[in-house]
C-alpha cells in the first residue's frame, strides 16, 4: 500500500488522510437493504457453484473485494479508504449507498476512536525516552500506523502480530515507508506467549477486530495473556461490535463471517470486568455499533 501524508489537513485529516469527523448518517436505512437483500439472494440462486463469479460481484467490484476477502484486511482497507460520492453513475451511486451504511460508517467511526484513543496514549508517554507497542491482529494496521506517525521518533518497536503473514509483512513494508520502527510477527494470538521475550513490556497493546468473533473463555484466555505482555502501566485498547437492524445484511450482502459474536454493550462491559481489568473505559461511536475500550491491568 502506497501512503500519502497530507500534512496541510492535519486538523481535520489524520496523518493517513481519513477525515476525524465522525460518521452520524442515519438516511442509508430499508430502502437500500432490502432491495440488494433481494438482488444477492437471487443472485446466489443462479450461482452454479461456490466462489463462481456472481452477477452481484461484477456489477460492484469495490463491494465485491468486501465479500470474499471477508474479515482479512483488505476488506477493512477497503470501507476504510472509502469516501462518501467516491463512486460515479448509477452503480457508484448503489456503492456509494453500501458503502455509507451504518455498519461501514461505524467501522470507520472505530478507526477514528482508535486513533484518537492511541494518540492519547502517546502523548501521556512523552516523556519517555521510548514507547513499546503491540498490535495483534494488526491487518494492514493503518489506525496504529495513523496514530503513531506524529510520534515516530518515540517508537522504540512497533510489533505486527497476525496469523496471515501477507498482512504482517504488507503492513511492515508501510510502516518503513512512513518511517515508523516496525516488525512484522507472524502467529496465532493463542500462542502470543511463545514469543514472550520479544514482546514483553509493551507500553500500549492494540487488539482490534479479532475478539468480535471469539466465545467468552477465549476472550478472557487472550487477555490473560496479552496482561502478561504489558508493562505496569500499560494498557490495552480493544473494542467489541453490538447487535445492530443490519446484521442479516452484513451476513447475506457482505458475505461476513457467520461466527460473528455480537454482545451488547453491557455484555461487553461484563465480559471484561470476568477478565479482571483495574480499569476500563469505554467509548462508543454515535451509530452504538462499535465501542472502543482502554483496559488497565
Ligand atoms: C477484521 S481484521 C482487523 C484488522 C485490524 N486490526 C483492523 O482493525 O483493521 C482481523 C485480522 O485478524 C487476523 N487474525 C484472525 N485471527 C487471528 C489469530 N487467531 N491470531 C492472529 N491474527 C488473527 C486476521 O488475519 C486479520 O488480519
Amino acid at each position: 500500500m502506497k501512503t500519502t501524508i497530507k500534512s496541510s489537513q492535519a486538523a481535520v485529516r489524520t496523518p493517513l488522510g481519513m477525515n476525524r469527523e465522525l460518521e452520524r448518517d442515519l438516511c442509508t436505512r430499508n430502502h437500500i437493504t432490502k432491495p440488494l437483500l433481494a438482488l444477492v439472494r437471487f443472485t446466489k440462486s443462479l450461482e452454479a457453484r461456490e466462489g463462481k463469479q456472481t452477477f452481484f460481484d461484477k456489477l460492484f467490484p469495490n463491494a465485491k473485494i468486501v465479500r470474499v476477502k471477508n474479515r482479512r484486511h483488505q476488506s477493512m482497507d477497503a470501507i476504510y479508504n472509502w469516501e462518501p460520492g467516491k463512486g460515479s453513475g448509477l452503480r457508484g451511486a448503489v456503492e456509494n449507498k453500501m458503502f455509507t451504511l451504518r455498519n461501514c460508517q461505524a467501522l470507520r467511526n472505530r478507526y477514528r476512536l482508535v486513533v484518537g484513543t492511541l494518540e492519547s496514549e502517546l502523548i501521556k508517554r512523552v516523556e519517555q525516552k521510548e514507547i513499546k507497542m503491540l498490535s495483534v491482529a494488526a491487518g494492514s494496521a493503518r489506525a496504529v500506523f495513523d496514530a503513531c506517525y506524529g510520534h515516530r521518533d518515540k517508537i522504540h518497536l512497533l510489533t505486527l502480530f497476525d496469523n496471515d503473514p501477507t498482512a504482517a509483512t504488507a503492513a511492515e513494508a508501510t510502516a518503513s515507508e512512513l518511517g515508523i520502527p516496525a516488525k512484522a510477527v507472524t502467529g496465532d494470538a493463542f500462542q502470543i506467549l511463545e514469543h514472550t521475550d520479544s514482546l514483553k513490556e509493551q507500553d500500549i497493546i492494540e487488539v482490534i477486530g479479532l475478539i468480535d468473533y471469539l466465545d467468552d473463555h477465549s476472550v478472557r484466555r487472550l487477555f490473560t495473556d496479552l496482561k502478561k505482555l504489558l508493562k505496569k502501566d500499560g494498557v490495552i485498547i480493544t473494542s467489541h461490535i453490538h447487535p445492530n437492524e443490519e446484521i442479516e445484511f452484513v451476513r447475506t450482502v457482505a458475505n461476513w463471517d457467520a461466527s460473528m459474536q455480537y454482545r451488547d454493550a453491557q455484555a461487553f462491559a461484563l465480559l471484561l470486568r470476568s477478565c479482571g481489568f483495574r480499569h476500563a473505559e469505554l467509548i462508543q461511536e454515535p451509530h452504538g455499533i462499535h465501542t472502543v475500550a482502554i483496559l488497565e491491568a
